[in-house]
């Protein structure tokens, strides 16, 4: 135990704070398959999911870290079994019930991505009434995708920019029709459990962003495995095309 502490310590040390990631954003996956590796159904990865998340929320807002954006549950999620749809929206709005109190204590103001009116009346307004009373909070903050698809998001955005009658959108324009218009544009990407894709998951605003992949699935996903990623990406030389 001591072991493990001090090792997580020394990796914390070597962390550059002058050099952090303002924006990470996470896939969370491998929930199903940490699961079936215990023989237990598919939901008990999400109910351990859910431990990961609180335990990683707590850390970025330790850190400094300015956003933490988290896949919860993306526009292709409705294709699994009910129980397993029905399960996560429970999960999420145990989440919100439990952890509203910590945002508020902890200055970390909530923040939704994606089309939520396909979610049940109940869970939008809990969704609505967290982001409404966190809305002024500073130190975190948390950009939880619900129902999202990046693809979807980009053609609201032209839709968007049509009913505005911008014939001649700038990137600028184009972002502000976007779910983040307020949020800057991921620094670090993460994927837990291996799989090297993007999943329909901000195409557009990862366009310059470090991509993390690691085999650890997300319900094991801890804070040592998350200084790994940020120490990975501070060796990284960033170039946004230039060279
Ligand atoms: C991917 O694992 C995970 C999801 C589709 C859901 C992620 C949701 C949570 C962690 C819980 C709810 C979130 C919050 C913010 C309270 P998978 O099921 O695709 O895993 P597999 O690829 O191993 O099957």
């Amino acid at each position: 135990m001591q072991l493990h502490r001090s090792k997580k310590v020394a990796l914390k040390e070597q962390i550059d704070l002058s050099n952090l990631p303002k924006h990470v954003a996470i896939i969370m996956d491998g929930n199903g398959r940490w699961a079936k590796k215990k023989l237990m159904p598919r939901l008990f990865g999400h109910t351990n999911g859910v431990k990961t998340v609180k335990k990683i929320v707590e850390f970025a807002r330790k850190l400094n870290v300015q956003v933490l954006t988290l896949y919860a549950f993306s526009t292709e999620n409705w294709q699994r079994p009910e129980d397993e749809v029905s399960g996560l929206m429970k999960l999420l709005k145990l989440y919100l019930k439990q952890e509203l109190d910590n945002m508020l204590r902890n200055d970390i103001s909530l923040k939704v991505i994606g089309d939520i009116s396909r979610l049940s009346p109940e869970l939008q307004n809990d969704i609505n009434d967290a982001v409404e009373k966190t809305k002024n909070n500073k130190a975190l903050v948390l950009n939880i995708a619900l129902n999202y698809g990046s693809r979807q998001e980009i053609l609201r955005a032209c839709k968007i920019l049509i009913d505005k009658g911008i014939k001649n959108p700038t990137e600028k324009d184009f972002a502000d029709c976007l779910y983040t218009k307020d949020l800057p544009d991921p620094d670090l990407l993460i994927r837990t459990s291996g799989e090297k894709r993007i999943s329909n998951f901000l195409l557009w605003q990862i366009a310059y962003s470090e991509i993390y992949v690691t085999d650890v699935l997300w319900p094991d996903f801890s804070e040592e495995e998350f200084i790994k990623a940020i120490l990975d990406y501070q060796k990284r030389e960033r170039r946004f095309g230039k060279i």
